[in-house]
């Protein structure tokens, strides 16, 4: 367990560039399951998510190499030897489902642990077993596992997904590639991994049409070959950058990103006053502004403002002048970051999916917790605008999705320290 001392009230300056997405290359290395193969994937960084889904394909029989310093994974699944991955990986990262639809199509059975809730919410994974079972696998629950098995090759279908699920619309993409006939996901996702993960399974030898509408066409091929591929920079990696530099009064460009992949964010930031100007088709340029001020906003799945930026926002949000109200659509317990930012002076009263902001001049430091990933990266930027010190408790979570996230903020002129605490002083945190 780490703790993060930030010293706020630092406008930070530079350029910084962003790393692979992390939401694309997860989906990306279960996907390497579908082929014997050679799979190499490009530009996937080093977080903890990735260590666990290497760790259950891993488990699996892949075999799995990761140069850390390339941030090149060779993923070779020649023979897989279980279909069942270790409960705990599965209980730690939700993202571990995902080989669900690539077991079923390569060996026709898989067995594993019910993804429990977490902190963002309860997340079932009803849409992802109604769109396989629509393919003619057959499930059935025993003992916390959910089984799946097939009686020979999974047949194409029309499913149609009552929500435009990220990970529902990916496993039963990844299954219906080796899938007899045609598969048609109707109010399916459309957001840019959905798209990468097409892009991948496209030059594995898919035939995948469709990825970034609606509605997604898929027909089944014999196999899958080996491939080499680079993922989509972290549309959500850029953002928080974008936002530490308004809230800090900062002038950050950030690069390597896909600017329409910040279309929803670039449209709130304008519209709070911050200044942002893209440099170039790859460059995005944020200039903070004293005098912001409020907007509602609603967290939608894409094109809409994304769930995984709105506790960043909501700091943004929180030193605006006037009231705002977040409306947060996708999960239901994703203001769990609001606790840290009232320690902080924040003025946010939560009401179900709704936040009410009122704006203040200023945060202060504060000793808080970080709850999970998004809510880390929220406490962070307050902490980063603050006035004062900010030791932001349980910061791990952070390291589930930003890779080398304190040198890069530090080369930008943030004054960060990481200090590792015994189990004793954490357990002490937690009461308090
Ligand atoms: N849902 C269902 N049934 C299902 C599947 C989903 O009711 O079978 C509900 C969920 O409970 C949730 C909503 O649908 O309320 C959205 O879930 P979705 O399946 O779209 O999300 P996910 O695949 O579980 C991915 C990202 C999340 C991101 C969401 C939404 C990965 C590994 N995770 O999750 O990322 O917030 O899409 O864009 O791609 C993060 O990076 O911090 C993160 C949580």
């Amino acid at each position: 367990m780490h703790e993060l001392i930030v010293r706020g009230g630092f406008p930070l300056k530079g350029t910084v560039k962003v790393k692979g997405s992390k939401n694309a290359a997860l989906p990306i290395i279960a996907a390497s399951l579908l082929t014997d193969e050679p799979v190499f994937i490009e530009d996937v960084p080093d977080l903890l998510d990735v260590r666990d889904m290497l760790a259950v394909i891993g488990s699996l029989g892949a075999s799995v190499k990761y140069s850390h310093t390339d941030e090149i994974i060779t993923v070779h699944s020649l023979k897989l030897d279980s279909v069942e991955p270790p409960g705990y990986l599965v209980q730690r990262m939700r993202a571990s489902f995902l080989v669900l639809g690539p077991l079923l199509a390569r060996l026709g059975k898989a067995s594993i642990s019910l993804p429990g809730g977490c902190a963002i919410g309860s997340r079932p994974v009803d849409l992802h077993l109604k769109g396989l079972a629509a393919m003619g696998a057959e499930f059935s629950v025993s003992g916390g596992f959910i089984e799946g098995k097939t009686a020979g090759r999974l047949r194409g279908a029309h499913i149609y997904l009552d929500y435009p699920s990220v990970g529902a619309t990916e496993n039963i993409m990844m299954a219906a590639t080796l899938a007899q006939g045609t598969t048609v996901i109707e109010n399916a996702a459309s957001e840019p991994e959905i798209v990468d993960l097409a892009g991948f399974l496209n030059s594995c030898g898919a035939r995948v049409s469709g990825a970034g509408t609606n509605s997604i066409r898929i027909d089944g091929v014999l196999d899958l070959g080996g491939t080499r591929y680079a993922v989509i920079p972290d549309r959500i990696e850029a953002g928080t950058l974008l936002i530490c530099s308004a809230v800090t009064g900062g002038d950050i460009t950030v690069t390597n990103l896909v600017p329409e992949h910040l279309n929803p964010l670039v449209a709130k930031l304008r519209e709070t006053g911050v200044n942002v100007e893209e440099v170039d088709y790859s460059a995005i340029r944020v200039t903070g502004n004293s005098q912001t001020k409020a907007v509602d906003l609603k967290t939608l799945p894409y094109p809409g403002f994304p769930t995984d930026l709105q506790p960043q926002f909501s700091v943004l949000l929180a030193l605006s002048k006037g009231t705002s109200m977040v409306t947060e659509t996708v999960f239901e317990n994703r203001f769990r970051h609001v606790d840290g930012l009232l320690c902080m002076n924040a003025d946010i009263q939560v009401e179900g999916s709704h936040a009410v902001i009122r704006g203040r001049q200023n945060l202060s430091g504060a000793p808080v917790l970080a709850s999970d990933l998004r809510a880390a990266a929220a406490l962070l930027c307050a902490a980063l605008a603050a006035e004062g010190i900010t030791v932001i408790g349980e910061i791990d979570h952070l390291w589930r999705g930003y890779s080398c996230f304190e040198e890069r903020l530090t080369a930008l002129g943030a004054k960060l320290q990481r200090v590792k605490i015994s189990k004793s002083e954490h357990s002490d945190q937690a009461q308090a």
